[in-house]
């Protein structure tokens, strides 16, 4: 059996383990990268009810016991460290209305200039063959993020650090970079942007630490999914252009091709199949976008649905509008067919490199 979440370069138009895994069924079992099962769901109507299905949780404290925390990545429980992605329920409700009106959609709107103008000065700084996966796709949504939350300027690169640094880690490792994260929290926190909004907004009781989380959270999201997907959107809009080129690079090469993990609170029955207590549940959003149903899990849905969509999609947009204005000579320095991208199963797919000269 193929394994979805081995990490494998690839050309960008070859296909990935996507249709393997729907043509598997509904509700696929296959080896979770932490060992043991994992059940994955592959069609959008049986996803759509897990993604509302209370009998799920989000908070690993229901991981499968015999995982490792660190092996698995996963976050720390919704006691240890309350946050949107593992809380439920009304404890959830009361953080996401915490957030809600700092990324709703006419306030993120707001914004627009603000963004195209560092993506225009960003884009402009580079000159000669550039590979934009190195200077700009993790750069840019990060200093995006910083500049809305009240994150000093001259602490972007702490945040680019600090973002490389996520990607495998033991306790030791995990307790530094949360740490390089407060900081830039507290750095916010200090300055009158959202992250102080947030502050006053969170329920009574929040620490400050649980705060700089929340922060770490949304700083980490942005980066991780607008990265990936700044990449496929430059790389089509150079070699492959079409229309909605936003709506259909985010269907078709979707940052986040799996849901974040859900575990059964107890034996649950999906598509007539039993899962037991504490199994770990995924949604394959890759597979279901591109199925050709004209499905869009992009972004998730249910009372998880992602709270940055509107602030994606207009960094997105500006890249895009800023690109054809001011850079209309721009072209991949390689042909769009030999792109390279790594697949790396939960944490999505990125293109390797993106070698351009912006100026023709
Ligand atoms: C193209 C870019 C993005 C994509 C494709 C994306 C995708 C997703 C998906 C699929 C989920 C739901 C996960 C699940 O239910 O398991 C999610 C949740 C979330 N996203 Fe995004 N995201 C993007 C950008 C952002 C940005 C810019 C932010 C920062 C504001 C952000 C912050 C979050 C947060 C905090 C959650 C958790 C929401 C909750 O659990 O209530 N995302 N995202």
């Amino acid at each position: 059996m193929f394994d979805p979440f081995a990490t494998v370069v690839r050309r960008i138009n070859e296909p990935g383990t996507a249709a393997a895994l729907r043509a598997a069924g509904p509700i696929v079992r296959a080896e979770a990268p932490a060992g043991g099962p994992v059940w994955i769901v592959t069609e959008e109507a049986l996803a759509r009810r897990v993604l509302t299905d209370d009998r799920l949780a989000k908070d690993p404290a229901y991981a499968p016991p015999s995982w490792d925390r660190w092996a698995a990545g996963l976050e720390p429980t919704a006691a240890e460290q309350p946050s949107l992605t593992t809380l439920d329920g009304p404890a959830h409700a009361a953080l996401r209305k915490a957030h809600a009106p700092l990324f709703a959609a006419r306030r993120i709107q707001g914004f627009a200039d603000l963004i195209a103008t560092i993506a225009r000065r960003q884009l402009a700084a580079l000159d000669g063959p550039v590979d934009l996966m190195a200077d700009f796709t993790t750069r840019f949504p990060l200093t995006v993020i910083c500049e809305l939350l009240g994150v000093p300027a001259d602490r972007v690169d702490q945040a680019v650090a600090a973002c490389a640094r996520m990607g495998a880690y033991g306790p030791s490792e995990f307790a530094a970079v949360m740490a390089a994260f407060a900081d830039l929290a507290a750095a916010a926190l200090e300055h009158g942007g959202m992250a102080a909004e947030l502050r006053d907004r969170v329920p009574e009781g929040t620490s400050e630490e649980q705060v700089h989380y929340l922060l770490f959270g949304l700083i980490f999201a942005s980066q991780i999914t607008t990265d990936a997907a700044l990449g496929f959107l430059v790389a089509r809009a150079l070699g492959d252009p079409s229309d909605d080129l936003v709506g259909e690079v985010l269907r078709q090469q979707p940052p986040a091709p799996f849901t974040l993990w859900r575990f059964t609170r107890a034996e649950v029955e999906l598509a007539g199949v039993r899962l037991p207590e504490r199994a770990p549940v995924l949604v394959d959003i890759a597979g279901i976008n591109t199925a050709g149903a004209g499905a869009d899990l992009t972004f998730g849905a249910g009372p998880h649905y992602c709270i940055g969509a509107q602030l994606a999609q207009l960094e997105l947009r500006a890249v895009a509008d800023v690109l054809a204005a001011d850079f209309p000579d721009a072209r991949l320095a390689v042909p769009y067919a030999q792109l390279r991208r790594v697949d790396r199963g939960m944490q999505g797919s990125r293109l390797v490199e993106l070698p351009v000269l912006l100026r023709g």
